[in-house]
């Protein structure tokens, strides 16, 4: 079935839902080919092949993702985390920060992974959405994070108080004209992590102009982009006043990241 659906890669998908069902990880799966498998295990397996064979995505059936090495709970109540967002992971890497704020964190994917990379770190994970900020706090509680990050409801920089070394995120960038024509995997993911109904540039331009009050001076706003933007955030970038305003590629050799800093 699944080799017919909406999925790229059926073996693997398939091996995923399996694994799950049976409860066993799934490089492990080879050790136990030749077990039985009980009638309730095959009919779970067989339902959760239809639900991905229609388009849901794996991490939403497991409820679970990995990112840059680690678990993340998921939902289908939040954007599933992207292996792209790696390339946001790296480049905040390559910086000094010990306060760092995610704007729109989701599952808090971002600021849990920087904040285990950088085990001085503290940070705050802002999002609009309830149910992400009850994922994100689970999530951070999961790894061990719940003394070093907090999390709030907040439209974009609302409830961001004091000032931070670096600002991330990863916004909602697709322009409402081109939702129609979305992957089906992505009518699975909630509307607001996707677009913000206008242009597919109107998150940067209100990160961008809010950047200057809740940067220390010397440091950095860093964000994801879709592909084609590099050169508009660049701009918005440096009308805010930024320096040092660079893009980054992804894996792919894709404009991914945009990146500038509040001057010394
Ligand atoms: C593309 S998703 C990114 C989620 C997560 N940071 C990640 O990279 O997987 C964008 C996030 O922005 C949030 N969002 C949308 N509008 C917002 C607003 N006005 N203020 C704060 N967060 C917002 C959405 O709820 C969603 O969680």
């Amino acid at each position: 079935m699944l080799r017919h659906a909406a999925t790229a890669i059926p073996q693997r998908d398939a091996r995923l839902l399996l694994a799950h069902v049976l409860d066993v990880p799934a490089d492990r799966m080879t050790l136990i080919l030749r077990d039985a498998v009980s009638a309730p295990q095959r009919d779970a397996f067989d339902a959760l092949v239809a639900r991905r064979a229609a388009g849901e995505p794996v991490s939403h059936l497991v409820g679970r993702r990995q990112f840059y090495g680690r678990w993340f709970e998921v939902t289908a109540q939040v954007l599933d985390p992207r292996p792209e967002t790696e390339t946001l992971i790296e480049t905040a890497l390559e910086v000094d920060f010990t306060r760092v704020l995610d704007l729109g964190t989701g599952s808090g994917c971002i600021l849990l992974t920087l904040l285990a990379e950088r085990p001085d770190a503290t940070g705050l994970g802002l999002d609009l959405s309830e149910a992400a900020v009850e994922l994100a706090t689970r999530n951070g509680g999961a790894l061990g994070a719940h003394k070093r990050a907090a999390f709030a409801v907040s439209d974009w920089f609302e409830r961001a108080t004091g000032r931070f070394d670096l600002v991330v995120s990863n916004p909602p960038y697709i322009a409402a004209e081109e939702m129609p024509g979305l992957a089906v995997e992505l009518s699975f993911e909630p509307r607001m992590a996707l677009t913000d109904e206008g242009d597919g540039l109107s998150c940067y331009r209100r990160i961008a102009a809010g950047a200057d009050a809740h940067l220390h001076p010397g440091g950095w706003l860093m964000v994801e982009i879709g592909p084609t933007q590099a050169q508009a955030v660049a701009g918005m970038f440096t009308a805010a006043g930024l320096g040092e305003v660079g893009i980054r590629q992804d894996l792919d050799g894709r404009d991914r990241v945009v990146l500038g800093r509040k001057p010394l």
